[in-house]
């Protein structure tokens, strides 16, 4: 007979003991639910929005490496509304489903398939973020959704509060979460490595697409691949022209978020995780000129958090965290060497804290405190496996654990409780500028989702054209405007949009 280690015979003698622990009763009921997990099956999945950045996390959550894919997962169903673009992600993937479905509208592929799979996957352009994984989420369903969560605040919140009601698997796409970069801003911190922090500089050289464009009136042929219509989900109509899609939505209010919404889920949210961020109190934009349709070229968001609870080794006092993009990089603090660039693969954030400055780059990537000091601190953050490479299967990861009846599941490192909060941050720097022709700062009421101090009847507007040009030898200028409109009104579709075409969100679960 084979010899038991010591190690064996006690787990083995414990998990005896707790088995006699049980009444039959309740082994019978282990015993069914352990049958039915059985039978669960591989994790059904659906992907919308697959032939850009969805292409990476689907593959993410499939293969194990080059060509050898993981046995726990099958797409069941794949939706994208270009047909053309999203072709060689949508023939890949049949080969290796043979009985996935492929749709150009997921409001079809939701009504035929929503109810057979098990978890979703959006890579869609950010305005349908919000209706896609609201509905997901609202049936149950598991979600991983490419930053950022959501175009708004109020979005934010209703996936937050949804996604708490499901009880759910989720992650926001923002890989660098996963990484031991955000681990060690984090740490380095909490630790009072760098003394208490009230003033972080943060920026991105995005946007590398363009923005600052007056609302084109060429009408193009809306391609016979690509279903515009589903494209502008619940969006207000507009003529197709391809300025627009694939890729350069995110330099369009109406569908995007801009270099702000595009890049600060990357390169705020070590900020917002090490400073244990909430809600801000006030905020306040301005950028180059605030065009009616499209998104600036460069703009600059400060946004002031109050004091949060302290931690045991650093306090939490009032911060201001101020952005920029378009090229506009924070001055160098003190200290930093001569040509040494600030720019870590896009952007950046500086801690300035009483004993130290921290720098850190996009994703979380490569830490340094201005000191040259490397601190020694305690690792209390989760290590994901494969870091941010091992983001998408994490989340696999939480539905397993979920599925298998864990109640202490542990979530993924970008779950809803923690990036809706955060996208809120996001969100609210794109109202910030959008509402810099106010002239004032802008004071915020989280919890009621409200501004406070916007008098009742100013007004903004945004321009429609820049109309400089040189005439008769004379550089003549004539800026036109929209109407004004007001400010309160304004504000409030800002943070909670008008969804058209009969979309329609789920109400907002009750606390
Ligand atoms: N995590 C990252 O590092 C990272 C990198 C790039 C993009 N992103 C995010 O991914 C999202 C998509 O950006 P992208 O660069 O891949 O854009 P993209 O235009 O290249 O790809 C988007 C895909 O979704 C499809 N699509 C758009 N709307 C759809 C809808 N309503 N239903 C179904 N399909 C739809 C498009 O046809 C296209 O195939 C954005 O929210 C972006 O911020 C994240």
């Amino acid at each position: 007979m084979k010899e038991m280690s010591r190690r064996s015979f006690l787990k083995a003698g414990t998990a005896a003991t707790a088995a006699l622990a049980l009444t039959p009763s309740e082994l019978l009921a282990k015993a069914k639910a352990n049958k039915k997990n059985a039978n669960l099956g591989k994790i059904k999945l659906l992907g919308v929005g697959v032939g850009g950045r969805g292409h990476a996390d689907i593959n993410g959550v499939t293969y194990k490496g080059k060509g050898e894919i993981y046995d726990d997962v099958e797409f069941i169903g794949m939706c994208d509304v270009d047909q053309k673009y999203a072709k060689g992600v949508l023939d890949e993937y049949q080969k290796l489903f043979p009985n996935m479905k492929v749709y150009n509208d997921y409001k079809k592929m939701y009504a035929e398939l929503l109810d057979q799979a098990d978890a979703v996957i959006c890579g869609t352009a950010d305005h349908t973020h919000a209706i896609i994984c609201a509905e997901a989420l609202a049936a149950g369903k598991h979600v991983y959704c490419e930053k950022p969560l959501t175009r708004t605040v109020y979005e934010s919140r209703l996936l937050t509060k949804l996604a708490a009601k499901a009880g759910v698997a989720t992650q926001m796409g923002n890989q660098g979460s996963s990484g031991e970069g955000v681990n060690l801003t984090c740490e380095w911190i909490w630790n009072g490595e760098i003394g208490e922090v009230t003033r972080v500089d943060a920026f991105t050289d995005r946007p590398i697409w363009p923005q600052g464009l007056e609302r084109p009136t060429e009408v193009h042929e809306i391609p016979s691949t690509l279903n515009w219509d589903a494209f502008i989900g619940p969006a207000p109509k507009r003529p197709y022209n391809s300025i627009y899609h694939p890729w350069n939505f995110r330099g369009w209010w109406d569908f995007g978020t801009g270099a702000l919404g595009d890049m600060a889920c990357h390169i705020l949210h070590p900020v917002f995780k090490a400073l244990d961020l909430g809600y801000p109190i006030h905020a306040e934009g301005s950028s180059t000129p605030l065009m009616s349709d499209c998104c600036p070229s460069a703009q600059v968001v400060k946004l002031t958090y109050p004091a949060r609870p302290n931690r045991p080794k650093v306090a939490m006092p009032e911060v201001v965290v101020t952005w920029s993009d378009g090229g506009i990089i924070p001055f160098r603090p003190d200290g930093l060497p001569v040509g040494k660039n600030l720019n870590i693969s896009g952007g950046g954030a500086i801690f300035y804290g009483t004993k130290d400055t921290l720098v850190v780059g996009c994703y979380g990537e490569s830490p340094y405190l201005l000191s040259g000091r490397v601190p020694n601190a305690p690792k209390v953050c989760r290590r994901v496996p494969g870091g941010p490479g091992g983001h998408q299967r994490d989340w696999i990861r939480a539905i397993k654990e979920i599925r298998e009846g864990k109640k202490d599941w542990t979530r993924t490192a970008s779950d809803f409780s923690e990036a809706g909060p955060f996208n809120e941050m996001v969100a609210m720097g794109v109202v910030a500028t959008r509402l810099q022709g106010l002239n004032q700062t802008l004071d915020w009421d989280g919890e009621n989702m409200k501004f406070t101090n916007i008098p009742e009847n100013a007004t903004v507007r945004a321009m429609l054209k820049d109309g400089f040009s040189i005439h008769d030898g004379h550089p003549t200028f004539n800026k036109t405007y929209t109407d004004p409109v007001n400010a309160r009104e304004f504000a409030a579709e800002l943070i909670k949009p008008n969804y058209q075409n009969g979309y329609v969100l789920p109400d907002m679960p009750k606390d």
